[in-house]
């Protein structure tokens, strides 16, 4: 009989997503945008030959789609060289992009050049409401004209919108606004309290009446738009009874590599301290997946506590987010308190409640380069 070689584990599956943050630089300044407050300055990105030998070995170790993001990606002046190595390297690209000022004039050349689909942000269906959340004046009219040259290109076209107390009312104009422009997808993401939308919190939490009403109202357009337009609904964590996996869970499908060349497990992970993030001229793409400490931290399972530990949904959602349970537990090996089987649940539904009830809204701290924001934490955190 042949001997059995002794199992080794599991090999580590490749990620299937690369996030990369070309940039931060952006035209918009939307209150719940997920970057991080410190914003990185275009004097330290990555360079072109360094984002082509990231891309590389992005392929070579298996990543299938990579999504171009930042900040506004197309800010970039070498936009066109990246997508064309992404295509060259038989990497699905997504441009993720505000549409707004000089990504019209980079569409066509960016089609040449191979890319695959686009993903267009809309802050509301109403022009006024909509430049006031993005903080740009006369932005509509240039996201609808770049969305119909993005059609008449025949590239997939995904709208993005974030929703929050500011526009929740618009959801059923948003997936009317979806149809009129040819989007094949609509996402319907109910805002994720990470980076400037966690420092806005008060500003953007929803009332839960609205949040039940617009998502009773993505059900029903769903059925009546069967076969011309999929909408994806992202609930808001702090309504729900479990958590979402986030990223895919941590280490498990995505890696997101910053402006400057920091690859991170999440777009947040920065803000837990003490994790130690390499850094792409240091270590090749597969060896910081494989054996980075950040990547290390909190994959799998074998960190949880209770009651994760020993809860049957542990991998469906592993756990939840690690950056929102140090955002409202003070500890990211916490079980992320959006679940319903966290001691902090109730506190965290008792707060939503009370900053959705504000009668007015405080003003948005708009999100900037290089500018501080007056308050760095909401009141109340960790819960
Ligand atoms: Fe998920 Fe942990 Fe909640 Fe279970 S206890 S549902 S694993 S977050
Ligand atoms: Fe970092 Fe969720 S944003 S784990």
């Amino acid at each position: 009989m042949n001997a059995v070689p002794p199992a080794g584990p599991p090999a580590l599956p490749a990620p299937i997503g690369l996030l990369a943050e070309l940039t931060h630089r952006c035209p918009l300044r939307c209150p719940y945008c997920s970057n991080p407050l410190e914003l990185d300055r275009r004097s330290a990105e990555l360079d072109t030959a360094t984002w082509r030998r990231v891309l590389a070995e992005a392929a070579a170790l298996g990543v299938l789609h990579v999504h171009l993001s930042g900040g506004e990606p197309t800010a970039r002046q070498d936009i066109v060289e990246i997508t064309r190595a992404c295509a060259e390297l038989g990497l699905y690209s997504n441009l993720i992009t505000s549409g707004v000022a000089g990504a019209l004039s980079k569409l066509d050349a960016l089609y040449d050049v191979g890319l695959d689909h686009v993903q267009l942000s809309v802050q509301a269906a109403e022009a006024a409401n909509a430049e006031r959340i993005g903080g740009l004046k006369d932005a509509q009219p240039q996201k609808f004209a770049f969305a119909e040259r993005v059609t008449a290109l025949g590239l997939p076209l995904t709208l993005n919108a974030v929703i929050h107390r500011g526009n929740i009312a618009e959801v059923p104009a948003l997936i009317d606004l979806a149809v009129r422009l040819g989007a094949k997808r609509l996402e319907v993401a109910h805002t994720q309290y990470y980076g400037w939308a966690y420092v806005n919190r008060a500003a953007l939490m929803p009332a839960k009446a609205d949040v039940d009403r617009s998502i009773r109202t993505v059900e029903e357009a769903r059925e009546r738009l069967k076969g011309q337009l999929v909408i994806d609904l992202v609930v808001p964590d702090y309504y729900a009874k479990y958590p979402k996996a986030c990223a895919g869970g941590w280490g498990r499908r995505l890696m997101n590599v910053t402006p400057t060349g920091k690859v991170l497990p999440c777009h947040a992970a920065e803000t837990i301290p003490g994790l130690a993030f390499w850094h792409v001229q240091d270590h090749s793409l597969a060896e910081i997946w494989t054996r980075s400490p950040a990547f290390e931290a909190y994959r799998g399972t074998a960190w949880m506590k209770e009651p994760c530990r020993s809860c049957d949904r542990r991998e469906k959602d592993w756990g939840g987010c690690r950056c929102q349970a140090l955002a409202l537990a003070g500890d990211p090996a916490a079980t992320d308190p959006a679940c319903s089987l966290s001691p902090l649940h109730g506190k965290v539904q008792a707060l939503a409640v009370a900053e959705s009830a504000l009668e007015t809204a405080p003003d948005y701290q708009y999100r900037t380069i290089g500018g501080a924001p007056r308050v760095a934490m909401p009141e109340g955190a960790p819960v």
